[in-house]
């Protein structure tokens, strides 16, 4: 059992925190909002996420989960401190905002006067790490017995508690035996479990983060160019994805066409690494990354002008409903959301646009107030002259599309993410159309 804290209670904090207790961790997280650190100790997740409730009723139950709102306590109660502040992008560039890391860190450090590792989780931009660990070596009061280590997160939002409890890897970026020690104690579980454990420099440890994110982004774009490909030519990109995935050196996963990624994560991490690699003098090598964030962009261009074909050329009082609000299933997160941005451009265009997701639609309500939403199905395809499906909850995959046939004003789908089935939706009497594989 290790004392150990979470600084920051967002996405990565909350279920790194609720994970750590549950494998028996005493663990006390602490966020500068005193308003999320309320709801919290109340057993309230302010997010989506499957599982992650129950896990966190389950530890503050046990008396292995508390929160605080106080430096010094947070500092007296662990010895080993994780680092999960968030990194958006910066309002003026595609750097990444470090003021809630250096906020953390200056924070953090006057209070450690005793022994301590400081575990950075943070997706940062790389030489972070290095100059964190000489700022806690000056300021904390412990000087040289603080440590500090690198420990990159994987997690994938929907798959957030098992991916922390059963992680790919386990990347540790560190500078002595004690504090690989220290995280071995940490992650135990998984360790015994047979999870890979790759221990590292801090540099390797904060770029296998850039890496692997930019790495799933370019796949996803390769094949979305791919796709444009098929449709120029007349091919079927789920049957070349299918086709080249069972090269293992390529592998199938993340090799969906459709209108492409979003989320908090892979849209800002390009782009801050490309800003950092551009810092170090390598623009030209990392100015593939550009056209990976363009190629996404113009999937979301690509389905408002085919809803535009379908409407005759003007989207203008076209009534479009769009299937799902959220960036990818199983989550009500709409950062950066392909679907919500594809309903905000057809609004412009003038479509009279309703949005149903199973479980976004409040914070769609909240952020975007100016979105008409609907919380029924029924409701939200009554009248519809196209369907816009956007995110591929299995809801959508389930629809019966013959049950719809009385409801909406025309029998159009277009199908964002190439899941909807062919034939179904055809003996239906629908129209339906994929991006980069034949439709009807
Ligand atoms: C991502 C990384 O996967 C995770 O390891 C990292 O820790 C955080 O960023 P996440 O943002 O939860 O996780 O989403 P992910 O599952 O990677 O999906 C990202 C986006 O890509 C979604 O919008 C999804 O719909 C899209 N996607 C994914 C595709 O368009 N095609 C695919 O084949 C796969």
């Amino acid at each position: 059992m290790t004392k150990l804290s979470v600084i920051g209670t967002g996405y990565l904090g909350v279920t790194h925190a609720a994970c750590m207790a549950s494998l028996g961790h005493s663990v006390i997280a602490l966020d500068v909002d005193p308003e999320k650190i309320a709801s919290l100790s109340a057993g309230v997740v302010p997010f989506h996420e499957p599982e992650l409730q129950e896990l966190l009723t389950a530890a503050i139950a046990s008396g292995n989960l508390t929160f605080t709102t106080d430096w010094a306590t947070l500092a007296e109660q662990a010895d080993v401190h994780f680092l999960c502040v968030g990194t958006p992008k910066s309002k003026d560039s595609d750097a990444a905002d470090m003021s809630q890391v250096n906020g953390a860190i200056t924070a953090l450090a006057p209070h450690l006067t005793k022994a301590a590792v400081v575990v950075g989780k943070s997706t940062v931009p790389v030489g972070t790490a290095a100059r964190l660990a000489s700022q806690l070596k000056e300021n904390a009061p412990a000087g040289s017995q603080v440590h500090l280590a690198w420990n990159p997160e994987f997690l994938r939002e929907g798959f957030a508690v098992q991916d922390t409890l059963h992680p790919d890897r386990i990347v540790i970026g560190v500078t002595a035996d004690s504090d690989e020690q220290a995280l071995r104690e940490v992650y135990a579980a998984s360790i015994d479990e047979g999870t890979p454990f790759i221990r590292t420099d801090y540099a390797t440890a904060e770029l296998v983060k850039a890496a692997a994110n930019s790495f799933l982004a370019t796949k996803i774009s390769f094949i979305n160019a791919f796709a444009d490909l098929c449709d120029a030519a007349g091919a079927d990109i789920t049957q070349l994805a299918d086709a080249i995935g069972h090269d293992t050196r390529i592998g199938r996963r993340f090799l969906n066409a459709g209108v492409g990624f979003g989320g908090g994560c892979l849209p800002k991490d390009i782009r801050a690494l490309q800003a950092r690699a551009t810092e170090l003098g390598l623009a030209e090598q990392f100015e593939f990354l550009a056209n990976v964030g363009r190629i996404n962009q113009m999937r979301r261009e690509l389905v408002v002008s085919r809803a535009k074909d379908f409407a005759g050329g003007a989207l203008a009082g076209v009534r479009i409903t769009v299937l799902g609000a959220a960036f990818k299933p199983d989550s009500d997160d709409i950062r950066d959301s392909p679907a919500l941005s594809v309903a905000k451009e057809l609004m412009a265009e003038g479509a009279q646009v309703v949005v149903h997701d199973p479980i976004a639609l409040p914070v769609v309500r909240r952020v975007h107030p100016e979105v008409n939403c609907a919380d029924s199905l029924t409701e939200a395809v009554t009248g519809a002259q196209i369907l816009v499906h956007l995110t591929e909850w299995n809801q959508y995959r389930e629809i019966d599309p013959a049950s719809l046939n009385a409801l909406v004003a025309g029998r159009v789908i277009i199908d964002g993410r190439n899941m909807l089935d062919r034939d179904t939706w055809i003996n239906a009497g629908w129209a339906i159309s994929y991006l980069g594989k034949p439709g009807s």
